[in-house]
């Protein structure tokens, strides 16, 4: 029987398996969370990054973590807000399914998500939040633990509202 946590911190800081990158469609890094990844990860992650030829919205790709604590980061690219009729929401759900596809393929047993799309990317933060909560919930028993990290106690509580059973693990990491 899995857990969901709520994690408030850095996700580059986490020993987890996986963590999720927030990427672009380049895969070539950015800011944001990417470019904290990419930070910490060093220069062969995006040197890996330039062979696998970019990532569809909605898609994931997986590569090795490099000089961060976790094993694996696994990108995906969210949908830019467009006011949410524009197939948003059915991209943003692929993203997560799509990256735990790819976890629970590599034997992955602990992964963090960042809000996926909620930053430069504009997803209002309810909804996106709302749609993380209702995935992880589909997928919490095929993991040990799945981790909301966010980067704000304000994200964090967001998180809580929509799941109060997930535990709470607010030492910032
Ligand atoms: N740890 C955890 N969460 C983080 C971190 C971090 N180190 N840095 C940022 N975040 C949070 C943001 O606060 C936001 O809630 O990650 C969430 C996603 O925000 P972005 O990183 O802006 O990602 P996104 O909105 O999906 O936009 C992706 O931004 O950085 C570029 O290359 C990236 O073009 C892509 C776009």
């Amino acid at each position: 029987m899995g857990q969901i946590r709520i994690v408030t911190g850095d996700i580059t800081r986490l020993k987890v398996d996986a963590i999720v990158n927030a990427a672009n469609s380049s895969l070539l890094g950015g800011g944001g969370v990417d470019g904290a990844i990419h930070q910490a990860a060093g220069p062969r992650l995006l040197e890996y990054c330039r062979s696998l030829g970019g990532c569809p919205t909605g898609e994931a790709r997986i590569t090795l973590a490099f000089d961060l604590p976790a094993q694996w980061v696994i990108h995906t690219v969210g949908p830019v807000w467009q006011g949410g009729d524009r197939g948003e929401p059915e991209l943003l759900r692929a993203c997560y399914d799509n990256s735990f596809r790819l976890a629970l393929e590599n034997r992955i047993g602990s992964i963090a998500f960042p809000a996926i799309s909620t930053g430069v990317y504009g997803y209002p933060k309810a909804l996106a939040v709302e749609l993380a909560i209702d995935v992880m919930r589909c997928h919490v028993d095929a993991f040990e633990t799945i981790i909301a990290c966010c980067f704000s106690r304000a994200d964090a509580d967001r998180y809580r509202i929509n799941c109060p059973e997930c535990l709470l693990d607010d030492g910032v990491h």
